[in-house]
């Protein structure tokens, strides 16, 4: 497996008291757990909304590990026929976690199939075609799907109103992901100054992805120029190495940025345009580093 791969699941808070930040959702989502405990019933299902990059999978994986549940990944384009979807569902047992990662990308009759299951904890399966065909339903053992969202506005309302308990997550300060910096290098086992750390944080535009992304390859440039400890000045020299700038903008951001403003002067622009103007694909989320 990739390093840097080993290294980022690791470095993921594995329990509520290691989580930085987002304290509200920590809060909310900590009391739930608690109720659900005391009252010894299954947790109710959870939406988590919010950009990407803010640990959504791994606050499922939090609240899987604090209630002591197996938890079953997957998500709204990988589960294409209802067929998919009934494999999953037959092999859960009681108190599981589904998590099912971009929910408002699931296909309307994958979306309606889950309606009975999350509800009334019953599968209904189609056996046949045409005149002959006829439904069996399957019970379930009670479960608790957590959806995952980038896009909460493109939730159906029947998907959206199944849910009961919603946590929204946002951008990070800057002093949460100072935390998580810190944290992370005490991981890795390299030194970071609090100036250093903050410098990283600074510039990471809001997320922990993007914050130990930095973090990791800020160590590598130390590593490699001699410094033991990450100071503030090996902090600098390393993002600038990086073409990270003050505001955290890579190459890519500025260079569409640039196409924004002097190619096009500021006015509205549509996308086929931004992309044939940059030679980029549409879908492209370009990192260099
Ligand atoms: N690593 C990534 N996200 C984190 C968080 N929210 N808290 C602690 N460590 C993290």
């Amino acid at each position: 497996m990739d390093e840097d791969i080993i290294v980022d699941s690791s470095l993921r808070p594995r329990f509520l008291k290691e989580y930085i930040g987002q304290s509200k959702v920590k809060q909310q989502i900590g009391l739930f757990i608690e109720a659900s405990k005391k009252k010894g019933e299954v947790l109710d299902h959870v939406l988590i909304s919010g950009p990407p990059g803010l640990g959504k999978t791994t606050l499922a994986q939090i609240i899987a590990n604090e209630l002591g549940r197996n938890i079953i990944f997957t998500s709204g384009p990988i589960l294409e026929k209802k067929g998919d979807l009934a494999g999953i569902l037959s092999s859960l047992e009681e108190g599981d976690i589904l998590f099912i990662d971009e929910i408002h990308r699931l296909n309307p009759s994958v979306e309606e199939s889950l309606y009975s299951a999350i509800e009334e904890f019953r599968l209904d399966i189609v056996i046949g075609k045409g005149n002959s065909s006829r439904t069996v339903s399957i019970n379930l053992p009670q479960f608790t799907l957590i959806g995952a969202t980038t896009k909460a506005g493109m939730l159906t309302s029947p998907m959206l109103s199944r849910f009961g308990i919603v946590l929204s997550m946002d951008y990070y300060d800057e002093d949460s992901l100072k935390q998580i910096i810190k944290r992370s290098a005490v991981i890795i086992g390299v030194e970071i100054t609090d100036e250093a750390a903050f410098e990283i944080a600074r510039r990471s535009r809001g997320t922990p992805r993007n914050a130990n992304r930095l973090l990791k390859r800020v160590h590598d440039y130390a590593v490699v120029n001699g410094g033991e400890v990450i100071d503030i000045d090996t902090a600098i020299k390393a993002l600038s190495f990086l073409g990270i700038d003050e505001d955290g903008l890579d190459v890519a951001d500025r260079r569409y940025l640039d196409v924004l403003i002097n190619k096009f002067n500021c006015r509205p622009v549509g996308l086929n345009t931004i992309s044939s103007a940059l030679s980029e694909s549409k879908k492209h989320n370009r990192r260099d580093y």
